[in-house]
């Protein structure tokens, strides 16, 4: 359910004008600033999209602070991706990889749909398969997000561009077969880059995404299982049973939280 409703006091909160950005960035500051243990916390996970770009930027922050420097400078933060691992080295943090470090303390991370069960959809990014390994990793995860993601009700019912699915480049016609016949997609669509169209987009990992339309999802758990078990599949944009709370920020600087 939804709890609590508050104003957060940033007072380094910069002002973009962008209503958007505003709330974008009061998610972020506040889960951060809310969740983060920074005397016990030592692996971060920095997840993917334009929300996150400010939680980097609370964390550099952090690190600039010289009450907090000796701790966030001992952080080792996990990427999710290219461009989070970029923001992690822009803002001065050290970069630390997955397989050194296999259990993370704190992941933030956005989401391209919320339902009031804090299941999710992701992978708008196309970065879905390390978010799921570094969100399933994480002891506690957390969605930042604008308030234009939260699904009143069932997933699928606002995220109209559908599921993001990551699938083995030679496997594409077949699943993409597989989501039309077995599980009732709506439509699969491979998805392309850029304007021109330059062919597929290609993941982090060498793979192709496809985004299944299926409409208001009844049952995502299950409709999770039932696209992981086929063939050439890598992961799905479904989250369930791992985020914690989610941060919904609004232009005015106000956030909602879910948990
Ligand atoms: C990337 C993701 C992103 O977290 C998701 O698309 C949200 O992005 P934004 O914060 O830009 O709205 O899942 O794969």
């Amino acid at each position: 359910t939804l709890k609590h409703y508050k104003v957060p006091k940033i007072e380094d909160m910069p002002s973009l004008g962008l209503p958007i950005e505003n709330a974008k960035r009061a998610a972020a500051y506040l889960a951060v600033d809310e969740n983060l243990d920074i005397f016990h916390h030592r692996i971060i996970g920095v997840g993917s999209g334009s929300t996150v770009i400010y939680v980097a930027e609370r964390l550099g922050q952090y690190l600039k602070d010289e009450k907090f420097r000796d701790y966030v400078s001992q952080f080792i933060c996990i990427a999710t991706g290219f461009q989070s691992k970029q923001l992690i080295m822009d803002s001065g943090l050290q970069y630390g990889i997955i397989e050194q470090h296999p259990v993370i303390d704190i992941v933030f991370d956005g989401a391209d749909e919320v339902d009031p069960n804090l299941q999710l959809i992701k992978g708008g990014g196309a970065c879905l398969f390390q978010e799921k390994l570094i969100s399933t990793s994480a002891k506690t995860f957390i969605v930042v997000a604008d308030s234009s993601k939260r699904a009143p009700s069932k997933l699928g019912s606002h995220w109209r561009k559908g599921v993001p699915i990551e699938v083995v480049p030679p496997a594409y016609v077949r699943v993409r077969n597989d989501l039309l016949t077995k599980v009732n997609a709506k439509t699969a669509v491979l998805r392309e880059g850029g304007k021109a169209k330059a062919g597929p987009i290609v993941t982090d990992n060498s793979n192709f995404i496809i985004d299944a339309d299926f409409g208001e999802i009844e049952d995502p758990k299950t409709l999770y299982k039932e696209i992981k078990l086929m063939v050439g599949v890598v992961e799905a944009g479904i989250f369930v049973d791992n985020a914690a709370k989610a941060y919904f920020g609004n232009a005015d600087g106000s956030v909602e939280i879910l948990d």
